[in-house]
């Protein structure tokens, strides 16, 4: 089996050579070449988690900018049922993606500024339970919001409110 593995690798590097890739007119020392690659590869991974990070630090900030248009409206003495169902939208919508915005490795490890605490993966469970906490919130909300009942709207607004301050108590750095 490893024979067979091994004459796998073997011809499939040929095969690249023969291809004539950028890869052998590289005039590296051979063995400088995989410090390289393992450099170029770091790199690329590197840039994709920072790519993670400001994606969900985007996602974050509409989704504190939503919160806060709709706590202003709620307060205004005459809320806008429209806009306030506009934003439970898209908090909603993100909601049902922020299991996905937190892989490993984009922790304060990753070298970027984030307020991501590292219990975030320390406890997975924990933290999954807080996501999922808050996105029946959310789901919540938005349906009081789309049935423009205000009373209900409020209430839903007060529930969801403490799923994102609970989640930021434990997994998120306190900067207060
Ligand atoms: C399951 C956990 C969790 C929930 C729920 C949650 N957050 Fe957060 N939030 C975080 C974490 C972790 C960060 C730090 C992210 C980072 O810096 O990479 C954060 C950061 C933020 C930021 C700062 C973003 C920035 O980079 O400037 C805002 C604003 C925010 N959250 C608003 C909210 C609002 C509003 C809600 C609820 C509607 C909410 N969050 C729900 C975990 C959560």
């Amino acid at each position: 089996m490893k024979k067979v593995m091994f004459g796998m690798i073997a011809s499939s590097a040929l095969l690249l050579a023969a291809c004539g890739g950028a890869e052998e007119e590289v005039a590296t020392p051979e063995a400088e070449a995989p410090a390289a690659t393992e450099t170029a590869e770091a790199a690329a991974a590197n840039a994709e988690i920072v790519a993670i990070i400001e994606a969900r630090q985007d996602n974050l900030k509409e989704m504190g900018a939503s919160m806060r248009a709709i706590s202003e409206s709620m307060r205004s003495g005459s809320p806008d049922a429209t806009l306030i169902s506009e934003k439970a939208d898209i908090i909603a919508g993100h909601a049902a993606t922020m299991g996905d915005w937190f892989p490993a490795g984009s922790g304060p490890e990753a070298g970027v500024e984030t307020e991501a605490l590292p219990t975030i993966w320390e406890n997975p469970e924990g933290f999954a339970e807080a996501v999922s906490n808050f996105q029946t919130a959310a789901v919540a909300f938005q349906a009081a919001a789309a049935s423009g009942d205000m009373t209900a709207t409020g209430g839903a607004l007060r529930s969801l409110g403490g799923t994102c301050g609970a989640c930021h108590d434990d997994f998120r750095v306190d900067d207060d």
